[in-house]
Parts: C-alpha cells; sequence; structure tokens
C-alpha cells in the first residue's frame, strides 16, 4: 500500500514519521511531480497536477474539517473525499466561541480598556435571558459550541439543513426557519461548511434580522460573510461587534479596514486547529478500515459539499 502526502504549507517530516510509526507496512512519500500514484493520500489544498496523477487513489484525506477548498479541484472520479472528524478540533472551537460569546457578553473589552485608563468603574449586568446565541451549522464542531454555550446558561438555538435534536438546543431547519432563528438570536456563530448554499449568507439582509445589539462570531469561512455589510451594520450601530477568525483573503492584507475597527476582534485563521497526532491516529484508524472493508465516519458527498 502507498500513501502519499500533499499538503501545501505543511512540513511533510513529522507526518511521514507520525503515518510510519501508525502503519509500519506501508510505502511512504511526499508527492512531487513524478512520484508514483497512490493508494491513499493525506491532502491540504493539493495542486490539480497531483490529483490528475492519481488514476487509483481510494481515499483522499482532508487534514481539516473543511473540504471546500479540495472540492474545488477537478477530483479522480472513484476516490472518497474524507474530511477530519474531530480530531481534537471541537474543544478547541468550544473554547474559542465560549471565549468570544463571554468577552462580548461581560464587556471585558470595555473594562480592559477602562483598567488603562486607571478607572475603576462598574457596567450594568446584562440580561443573559436576553443574549440568545444562534449557532448555524449542527455538526461536529457546531454541536459541541451548542452543547458547551449552555454551561453557562445562555439560550442557545441552531440552525441546520435537516432537523436536529440537541438537548437543551432551540432547533431550527432548512430555509423555512432560518429567519425564525435570527430573529431569535442576539449573538450569531457561523459553522457552517462553504458551499454554493452558503456562501455569502451572513449579509445585510441576514444580519440585519438578529435582535438589536448583535453580535456576529465567525469561525467557519471567509466567503460566508459579506464584508462591506458587516462594516455597514456595525456603524449603524445595529450590530454591537464581531469576532472573526476567518476572512475572504487570508492573510488578511494590510490596510484591511477589520485590522484597526474598534468593534472587531480578530485571530489568524486559529480557532480550531489540525492536530497532528490526532489527525494521524484518524487517519491511520480509517485507511485500515477500508482496507479491511469495513466502514468510516467523515466521508464527504461531495454534491452536497460536506
Ligand atoms: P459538519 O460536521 O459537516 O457540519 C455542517 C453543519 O452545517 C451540519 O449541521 C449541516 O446540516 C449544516 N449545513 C450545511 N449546509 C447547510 C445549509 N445550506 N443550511 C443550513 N445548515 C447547513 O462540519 P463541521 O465539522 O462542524 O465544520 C464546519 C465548518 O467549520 C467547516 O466546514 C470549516 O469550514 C469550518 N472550520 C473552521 C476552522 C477554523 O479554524 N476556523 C476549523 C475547522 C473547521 P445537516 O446536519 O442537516 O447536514
Ligand atoms: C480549518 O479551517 C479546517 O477546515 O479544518
Amino acid at each position: 500500500m502507498h500513501i502519499t502526502f500533499c499538503c501545501t504549507d505543511t512540513k511533510p517530516e513529522p507526518w511521514i514519521e507520525g503515518l510510519r510509526a501508525a502503519l509500519p507496512d506501508a510505502a511512504l512519500s511526499v508527492w512531487q511531480p513524478g512520484t508514483p500514484a497512490a493508494d491513499y493520500a493525506v491532502v491540504w489544498a493539493p495542486p490539480q497536477e497531483f490529483l490528475d496523477q492519481q488514476p487509483e487513489i481510494k481515499a483522499l484525506f482532508n487534514i481539516g474539517a473543511g473540504v471546500d477548498a479540495l472540492l474545488k479541484c477537478r477530483l479522480p472520479p472513484q476516490a472518497r473525499v474524507v474530511r477530519l472528524d474531530d480530531a481534537g478540533m471541537s474543544v478547541q472551537m468550544a473554547e474559542y466561541v465560549c471565549h468570544a460569546v463571554i468577552r462580548h457578553f461581560r464587556e471585558f473589552d470595555g473594562y480592559e480598556a477602562d483598567v488603562k485608563q486607571g478607572r475603576w468603574s462598574y457596567r450594568k449586568p446584562r440580561s443573559r435571558a436576553d443574549c440568545a446565541v444562534g449557532v448555524m451549522g449542527l455538526g461536529v464542531l457546531g454541536a459541541r459550541v451548542a452543547r458547551a454555550l449552555q454551561v453557562f446558561e445562555f439560550p442557545v438555538n441552531g440552525w441546520s439543513r435537516s432537523p436536529k435534536s440537541i438537548d437543551g438546543v432551540r432547533g431550527f431547519s432548512g430555509s423555512g426557519g432560518f429567519h425564525d432563528f435570527l430573529a431569535a438570536s442576539r449573538v450569531l456563530v457561523n459553522l457552517l461548511p462553504l458551499t454554493s448554499d452558503t456562501q455569502d449568507i451572513l449579509n445585510r439582509d441576514t444580519l440585519s434580522r438578529l435582535q438589536p445589539g448583535g453580535y456576529v462570531i465567525n469561525v467557519a469561512r471567509g466567503a460566508h460573510l459579506v464584508e462591506d455589510d458587516l462594516l455597514a451594520l456595525l456603524d449603524a450601530g445595529h450590530l454591537a461587534g464581531a469576532t472573526l477568525d476567518v476572512f475572504r483573503t487570508e492573510p488578511l492584507p494590510a490596510g484591511h479596514p477589520f485590522w484597526t475597527h474598534p468593534r472587531i476582534t480578530l485571530t489568524p485563521h486559529t480557532s480550531a486547529r489540525t492536530l497532528r497526532d490526532e489527525s494521524i491516529a484518524q487517519i491511520a484508524g480509517k485507511i485500515r478500515a477500508l482496507e479491511q472493508g469495513e466502514p468510516i465516519a467523515g466521508i464527504v458527498d461531495p454534491v452536497r459539499g460536506y
């Protein structure tokens, strides 16, 4: 069995070492033009040339949860696309989102500014009941985030394509449930996959439907958000602020208004990182299962786009 590694911007040696330890009988390579065709590949943003040279490949293991970039390529028709299935990401996402929600809700930015001025001042406690958090996408990450937010007793709404039942989460589904979901939420957390249905979904119309003083947390993909619409709603006062981890262009270009906006907190696409050891263990386990003809979780439906 030949496994090849083709991940842009990722140092291959530790991955190869880890895969060798997990699958000692496999032949491993770091792909470059001319490398023989493989049975399996570990990929992130691979070049089209790589995909065109894989006539027999059984599965492409994406070392991230989101497969939007991979699905833009022309894929070998027989290849299964397999996403990372949590592998240590959901707990990171839960801590990031809870941190952002609590920081907003408890006005910690305001207190920090006061302290910097040497000011000992109190703000009026906000009502938790008035701070319903809407989680868009109730998959591997969204469901974990929705459960984590309940620990802090925020009312939690969830929106997914098909109806979902999560204890304590008010569920909405489909395009028919979208406007009611937005109207019931003040803080909006985006954890949707990027597909043709969800691109630009955070726009002037949808964000205007949030309760006044709304707050946006985008941790999915930059192309979900129409950036100028967010800025306009912040300026108009309908939105109180935003925490953004993902951007239409990454790295965020120098001079972009988000860098210095007083009500935008940003991080460099780091809310849930790929953890190498966990990912290798998961991928190796799935390769063993596939070799034995067993089913695996995390196979992407290329038509649905996630
Ligand atoms: P997932 O398990 O595939 O879950 C996707 C969820 O979105 C599902 O609940 C799905 O509904 C829902 N959905 C999809 N299309 C929809 C639509 N048109 N309308 C309403 N709901 C829709 O994905 P995940 O693992 O939770 O990851 C979500 C995304 O997070 C990834 O695709 C990636 O872009 C992003 N991500 C970002 C980072 C980061 O560091 N910033 C890290 C990891 C992932 P159903 O349940 O009905 O199918
Ligand atoms: C990161 O953004 C991922 O999709 O895993």
